[in-house]
């Protein structure tokens, strides 16, 4: 599979898998440490986590594997996130769910998830979400410290606009390589607000979560999701691709930003699958028809 650069020293790999569902799996400290291995084995080394996953538990779990195996933390890239406050049992004092963007919270966040994640540095740092209460200067100066510390080697955003991405970056005069956000053939947000353009413009690494729409593409659940099932079956029927999931992904791994797909399942044979979807060449027609039967309507 190839790689996708976003530095002179460090490549991610095409296809991602995020860990957000981690607990839903129900995987035992063997069955996930056999899981992540075979997922390596894949080509898939990019691992995206978030300090708030599974209340706060999913990078320990995850870190757990780390513990017993160490070796295995140089074969991957982890990426995490920061700056939500969740309202949880784990900090009693907190009354509502908060977004928080200061330096000492990302400092200290970062710290817990080094420690959770078994890890001394973290690949890609990312801000989870805007915080309309950002102070630029303070992101800047955590990112520097984290940087200077060894503990970050790259640093990024999620869930951020074109003007919000510009705003941190003219702050922090360092490259921010990535702006994770939702793109789907379910959310074509992104194709529209302008990120996907400045993303190309800036090199800047589109990541997008949720490729399947959290499953609802493969098992529709509302007219709009079985209105684009049925154009992915009809257009895999006339490819020869027996997975739907393959077009999908090969929908968004055509799109000329080099977008990075995160895939959530807990399942390997789905992973595979999804592996294969790195050799599917998607015509620029075939391309539209799925991008039509999203918008529901023929282009202007
Ligand atoms: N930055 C953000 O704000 C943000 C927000 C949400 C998520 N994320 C990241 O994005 C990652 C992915 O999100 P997601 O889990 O919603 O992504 P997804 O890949 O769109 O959805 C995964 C779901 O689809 C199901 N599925 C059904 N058929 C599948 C197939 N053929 N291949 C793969 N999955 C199939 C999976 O079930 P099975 O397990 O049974 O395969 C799983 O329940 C998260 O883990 C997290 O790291 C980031």
């Amino acid at each position: 599979m190839d790689r996708r650069k976003i530095s002179k020293k460090t490549d991610l790999s095409r296809i991602s898998l995020g860990f957000w569902r981690l607990l839903d799996w129900h995987m035992s400290e063997k069955e996930l440490q056999h899981y992540i291995e075979n997922v390596l084995e894949l080509g898939i080394t990019t691992f995206d986590h978030a300090d708030i996953y599974g209340n706060y538990e999913c990078e320990k779990v995850f870190g757990h594997i780390l513990k017993h195996k160490p070796g295995l933390r140089t074969s991957m890239e982890i990426v995490t996130k920061c700056g939500i406050q969740l309202k949880s049992d784990k900090f009693p004092d907190r009354k509502i769910k908060i977004y928080n963007t200061s330096k000492s919270h990302i400092i200290e966040s970062v710290n817990n998830s080094l420690k959770n994640l078994a890890t001394d540095y973290i690949d890609l740092l990312l801000i989870h979400r805007p915080d309309p209460v950002i102070s630029l200067d303070e992101v800047s100066e955590a990112f520097y410290q984290l940087e200077k510390e060894g503990k970050v080697i790259h640093f990024g955003v999620s869930n951020f606009n074109p003007l919000q991405f510009d705003a941190l970056y003219a702050s922090f005069d360092k490259k921010l390589v990535a702006n994770q956000v939702e793109i789907s053939p379910y959310q074509l947000e992104h194709f529209d607000n302008g990120n996907l353009d400045y993303c190309m413009k800036e090199d800047i690494m589109p990541m997008s979560w949720s490729p399947l729409a959290g499953g609802k593409l493969i098992q529709p659940i509302d007219e709009k999701s079985r209105r684009i099932h049925l154009k992915l079956h009809e257009i895999s029927n006339e490819l020869g691709i027996s997975d739907i999931s393959q077009l999908i992904l090969a929908w968004l791994l055509t799109h000329p930003s080099g977008i990075v797909p995160i895939i959530g399942t807990g399942k390997l044979e789905h992973l595979k699958s999804a592996v294969g979807s790195t050799e599917i060449k998607l015509s620029r027609e075939d391309w539209f028809r799925i991008y039509i039967a999203a918008t529901g309507k023929e282009l202007p």
